[in-house]
């Protein structure tokens, strides 16, 4: 009896589980998956620190030599962002990526940078961004093309624009405000 039940058991996972003999896709219900879709909106502030002894923002590669407008510099950065525009407000994530000069003929950057949210329900659910800067224009918008954790199957966009920009250590603060679809 016991061994009836467990053939019937194998039976049943071979049944349920993808076999290994190269079927390696399924289509999944999406019932079990999805929830209703959000729009969430996020308000957060991006500090650009380049300059001092702990610099969130490295250049780790300068601009082609006859460059005026950066073209060719890619900078490195783990930015704080926070709940305010002073950058002792709350922290609530980091902003982890690369933005690279990809202009030649203006000030425009390509940013490709994640969100990675540290706090409350958000904590460990990330956004990544990835789209065009033109940093002296007053609105940017770039897109979100993905995300993880709460975010899953994110898309939306974000409109960034500066709110504080010192001209002689090259630091700024910039505020994102971010529109996201997800489940
Ligand atoms: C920079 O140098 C390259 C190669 O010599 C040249 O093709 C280009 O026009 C120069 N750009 C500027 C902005 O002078
Ligand atoms: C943030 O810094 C400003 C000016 O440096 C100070 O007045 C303020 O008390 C600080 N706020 C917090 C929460 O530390
Ligand atoms: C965020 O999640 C991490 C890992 O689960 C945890 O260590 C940390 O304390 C959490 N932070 C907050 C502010 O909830």
């Amino acid at each position: 009896m016991p061994k009836l039940i467990l053939i019937l058991a194998t039976q049943i996972l071979l049944l349920t589980t993808v076999s290994s003999t190269g079927d390696y896709a399924r289509t999944v219900n999406q019932k079990r998956l999805l929830k209703k879709e959000k729009l969430t909106h996020l308000r957060v502030y991006w500090h650009d620190i380049i300059s001092g002894k702990n610099p969130s923002s490295i250049m780790i590669q300068p601009w082609v030599s006859n460059s005026s407008t950066a073209f060719g510099s890619i900078s490195m950065m783990d930015n704080a962002l926070t709940s305010d525009v002073p950058i002792n407000s709350t922290v609530v994530g980091q902003a982890q990526g690369f933005y690279a000069g990809a202009a030649q003929r203006e000030l425009g950057f390509l940013m490709a940078m994640t969100f990675a949210f540290k706090t409350g329900k958000y904590n460990g659910s990330t956004i990544t961004i990835l789209g065009r800067n033109t940093v002296f224009s007053k609105v940017r918008e770039m897109p979100v093309v993905g995300g993880s954790g709460i975010f899953r199957f994110a898309r939306g966009y974000v409109e960034a624009r500066t709110k504080w920009f010192d001209q002689k250590s090259g630091d700024a603060t910039v505020e994102y405000n971010c529109y996201v679809f997800h489940y």
